[in-house]
């Protein structure tokens, strides 16, 4: 029998508790364990920004921690991102501003723009392109991505929308992607 490893996290503001084995990664646990598909897997290699996700605030690829590492931190995924119902500004954004395509990349992509957003309201387009540097995206071109985190810079200005690894107030349901 494999050796397992009990893991605490709390994720879009709920906590969680499991046995896994060590060399489980993070966004495995997070698809297969707590049946959050909403975090894509691209390339299991650090490089498409696919697997995106927030922890503690700050945007990380969960295919490249192992789920144990994440043990006693907050964790935000897609699924977080709505509050009360209602879209997060930057979902509502990349609708409006046709920010994606086939969707792959846009839970990544949404949770980087939202980690940006937090710590540079009024980000440059510079800005923006360098943030999502490390997330791909194959459809779009990006110029879209880039007006919809604009977009939803002017949205949040004035708003209280803070995303802090767990105030998501995430109700389990699938944004922005699904599987
Ligand atoms: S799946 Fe994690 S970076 Fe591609
Ligand atoms: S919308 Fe298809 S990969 Fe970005």
């Amino acid at each position: 029998m494999a050796t397992t490893m009990s893991v605490s996290v709390t994720v879009n503001g709920a906590e969680y508790t499991a046995d896994v084995e060590p060399r489980m990664l993070l966004v495995h646990f997070l698809r297969d364990e707590l049946g959050l598909t909403g975090t894509h897997i691209g390339c299991d290699t650090t490089h498409c920004g696919a697997c995106t996700i927030l922890l503690n605030g700050t945007p990380i690829k969960s295919c490249t921690m192992f789920a144990v590492q994440a043990d006693a931190q907050a964790l935000t995924t897609v699924e977080g991102l709505m509050s009360n119902g209602e879209l997060n500004p930057i979902q509502e954004a990349f609708k409006e501003e046709h920010g994606l395509q086939c969707g792959y990349c846009t839970p990544g992509m949404m949770l980087t723009g939202v980690a940006l957003l937090e710590s540079s309201p009024e980000p440059s387009e510079a800005e923006i392109r360098m943030a999502i540097s490390g997330n791909l995206c194959r459809c779009t071109g990006y110029q879209n991505i880039v007006h919809a985190i604009q977009s939803a810079a002017r949205a949040m200005a004035g708003n209280d929308t803070s995303v802090d690894g767990g105030a998501g107030g995430g109700n389990g349901a699938s944004e922005g992607g699904g599987e």
